[in-house]
């Protein structure tokens, strides 16, 4: 009979992923909710386990990695509860043959969603306006009282168009929006006319858009793939939204661009050096800032925390992991 492995939980998950872990192996868990990990905490504690399941937070770089390859147990996989896996040395991990996976399709809906909620929140200066009402400023109808930018009838443009940003050109048909995307990949001319959503190179897309939402993978050629450049190409109204990672825009270059009106407003929910956030921003009224939760329903979360099991469940038991992001290790 194989030996039960151990398994190494870095934060508090939804309750049902830990079943499914328990059923295989030992499980070691930070139960502390909302405590993550410093890395030398991260560091002492991962060698010794033959799987770890980790979250975006964490820091699972070369030199971790090469560290868990060398303890005994031998680490063999790490399961990230999240899409995103730029918190992980994909690389380093692959040379040293530990799998790795995500878990992706479960969460773009709810990204989707809240990116929306995010342009019609910033459009609309949602937050601004009940930060008003709140403060007992209001004291009737008036007909200049915040008034924001049009949504319907405007025009969207995607800056990467895979699950989420295909989703959010449906959420924003409903708004009966004309969708323009610049994806690295087009897409087949009959998925186009299915998400009615017509391609333009970036510069294009950037000039044409009311409403610029992100939804790119982040990747040495996406860092700071919005600059200083780029805004300058937005029309003065526009609305900057970004859901997908921080460091995809130049968030000193978006201060600036936000400051000398280059650019109306921006929607953020991820930052550049996450939890800090360009001490700017916070003063201003015309962004929205959200502390990274567009997957956060907690259907949502418990749907990503059981991938991240299952995927640690499979590799167990000698099937494929499902969502593996480098197969070839498999081999
Ligand atoms: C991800 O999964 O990468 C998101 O950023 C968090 O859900």
């Amino acid at each position: 009979m194989k030996e039960r492995p151990k398994i190494l939980v870095t934060q508090k998950v939804p309750e049902p992923a830990y079943p499914i872990l328990e059923a295989i192996g030992d499980v070691e868990a930070n139960m502390e909710e909302g405590s993550i990990w410093p890395y030398e905490e991260l560091l002492r504690r991962g060698p010794g386990h033959d799987y770890i399941y980790c979250l975006l937070t964490d820091n699972i770089d070369a030199a971790f990695l090469e560290t868990c390859a060398a303890s005994t147990p031998r680490l063999k996989m790490v399961a990230n509860m999240a899409v995103g896996f730029n918190n992980i040395d994909v690389e380093a991990a692959t040379r040293l043959g530990i799998a790795v996976s995500n878990t992706p399709g479960v969460l773009s809906d709810t990204t989707a969603d809240l990116a929306f909620a995010l342009l019609m929140a910033t459009a609309r200066r949602i937050p601004e306006a009940e930060r008003y009402l709140r403060a007992g400023k209001y004291k009737g109808w008036g007909p200049l009282l915040f008034c924001g930018a049009e949504v319907h009838g405007s025009t969207l443009g995607l800056i990467g168009a895979g699950r989420i940003g295909k989703i959010m050109a449906k959420r924003a048909r409903g708004f009966d929006m004309k969708v323009i995307y610049y994806d690295v990949y087009r897409m087949p001319p009959e998925e186009e006319t299915a998400y009615n959503i017509t391609y333009m190179n970036m510069e294009e897309a950037l000039r044409l858009a009311d409403f610029v939402s992100i939804h790119t993978p982040y990747m040495p050629a996406t860092h700071h793939l919005i600059s200083e450049r780029e805004l300058h190409m937005m029309k003065p109204s526009a609305i900057l939204i970004n859901t997908a990672r921080g460091p995809i825009v130049d968030e000193k270059a978006l201060v600036g661009a936000l400051q000398t009106k280059t650019i109306a407003g921006a929607g953020l929910d991820v930052f550049e050096n996450e939890p800090a956030v360009e001490p700017e921003l916070l003063t201003m009224e015309n962004v929205v800032l959200l502390p990274h939760i567009a997957s956060a329903s907690l259907k949502t979360r418990t749907l990503m925390a059981t991938m991240a099991s299952e995927n640690i469940a499979a590799h167990f038991k000698g099937e494929p992991p499902p969502n593996i992001v480098n197969p070839g290790v498999l081999k």
